[in-house]
């Protein structure tokens, strides 16, 4: 297996990207991307795409071979590939690049994440979005993301004590990140009272324990390392990486207090890279609810299970805290564009590992972690970078 960095990313704002289509923020952020490489469109070997559902947002499937199109790249017949697994397209779509410039087969690969969510109504993307949970047991009576992780947040609250106010205070800590990150949808801090006072979505989640309803693309450029130097002066190695499924529906888990996806892709992934949570600089976690950040940060073994919430309480997840998580205002403030999410998160851990994260900067950052989720759980990525000296 050969060993890959990161030579390149960029984003797009994230927000309600009204004037412009899938198209147009795929490449935008693709084009970022390449130039922040210092490579040009005749070096790549490949892409990645990461989308859930352009087909239901806006009516576009064969997503991939749109923006290769769109990019001028169908004119060399690259191959171009879509990536779908929920909300975890993106960190899903950054594995089989990694996998495919690991295994030899490509050199330079751009893998990107793109969504357009805003083009439809607020009921027809809850409808879209619950395509990706079980549709006979739990979309079919009525279930939607907000009232799934509800019933985690209430069984979470039951089964450690966590509170209402630890929930808020997530939502408190990213939205006081998202104000300092130019691209995050909302650049707002909110207080305590203003995140528990807000309108009720699902008890216990009101609207500011939920992720928004966004558009964006990210995108990243990835070549073998010994190739790397030849492009930046600073590439972030990619040291681990670990993809695992749980199922689909709740009911059939023994515990929705935990993700095993989560557990088993992490394993994988600091295995892999041959580091302990402990050693993790900075993280981007999958906060598309509160309650999310704090099982996650349970499950990625930052801290034990059940004291997640008294983390966040206690200020550990800060910028300055033992464990920074979700430096660009997370899923949470900075936005949620479904297929572009993992790789968003990819690349504000770059951002963090080159020194690059401005006012949102991590001091001496070199090792950080990207989670991506699908649904509730049912696929989760998790990715690990180091700064390569
Ligand atoms: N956090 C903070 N503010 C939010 C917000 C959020 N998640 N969602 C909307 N807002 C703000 C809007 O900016 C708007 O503010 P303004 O009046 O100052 O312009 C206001 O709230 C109303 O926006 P609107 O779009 O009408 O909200 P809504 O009630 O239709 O939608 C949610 C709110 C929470 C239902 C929606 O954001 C949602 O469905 N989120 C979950 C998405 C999801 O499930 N993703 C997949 C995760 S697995």
């Amino acid at each position: 297996m050969r060993r890959v960095a990161i030579i390149g990313v960029g984003t797009t704002k994230f927000g309600e990207l009204w004037d412009k289509s899938l198209r147009d923020i795929g490449i935008e952020a693709g084009i970022k991307a390449i130039e922040d490489a210092n490579i040009s469109g005749s070096d790549i070997d490949a892409i990645y795409v990461g989308n859930m559902s352009a087909g239901n947002f806006i009516n576009q499937e064969h997503v991939a071979a749109l923006i290769a199109d769109y990019a001028g790249l169908a004119k060399r017949h690259i191959p171009a590939t879509r990536v779908e697994s929920a909300c975890a397209s993106g960190g899903l779509a950054l594995r089989h690049g990694f996998m495919a410039v690991a295994s030899g087969i490509h050199d330079i690969v751009v893998v990107g994440g793109a969504e357009k969510m805003t083009d439809v109504s607020g009921a027809d993307a809850t409808a879209t979005l619950i395509m990706a949970a079980d549709q006979e047991w739990e979309a079919f009576v009525g279930m939607t993301f907000p009232g799934l992780y509800a019933m985690m947040a209430v069984r979470h609250m039951y089964e450690y004590g966590t509170t209402k106010e630890q929930l808020a205070m997530v939502a408190v800590k990213n939205h006081r990140n998202g104000a300092l990150n130019p691209n995050a949808q909302f650049r707002r801090e909110i207080d305590l009272d203003t995140a528990l006072n807000a309108p009720m979505i699902a008890y216990p989640l009101g609207l500011y324990d939920c992720s928004p309803v966004t558009d964006g693309a990210s995108a990243v450029v990835l070549a073998p390392l010994e190739m790397a130097k030849k492009y930046t002066d600073t590439p972030i190695e990619i040291i681990g990486s670990g993809q695992a499924s749980e199922s689909l529906a709740l009911h059939d888990r023994e515990d929705i207090c935990t993700m095993k996806s989560t557990v088993f892709a992490a394993r994988e992934a600091y295995k892999m890279a041959g580091i302990m949570p402990s050693d993790v600089d900075v993280a981007e976690v999958h906060d598309c609810f509160t309650i999310n950040e704090i099982i996650a940060t349970e499950d990625l073994g930052f801290f034990k299970k059940g004291e997640g919430g008294k983390a966040v309480e206690e200020g550990l997840t800060e910028r300055d805290g033992e464990i920074p998580v979700n430096t660009s205002g997370g899923l949470k403030a900075k936005g949620h564009p479904v297929g572009a999410t993992g790789i968003a998160q990819a690349v504000e851990i770059v951002y963090q590992l080159r020194g690059e994260a401005g006012k949102r900067q991590v001091d001496g950052a070199e090792i950080g972690l990207a989670h991506n989720v699908g649904g509730t759980g049912a696929t989760a990525v998790v990715h690990i970078m180091r700064r390569v000296n």
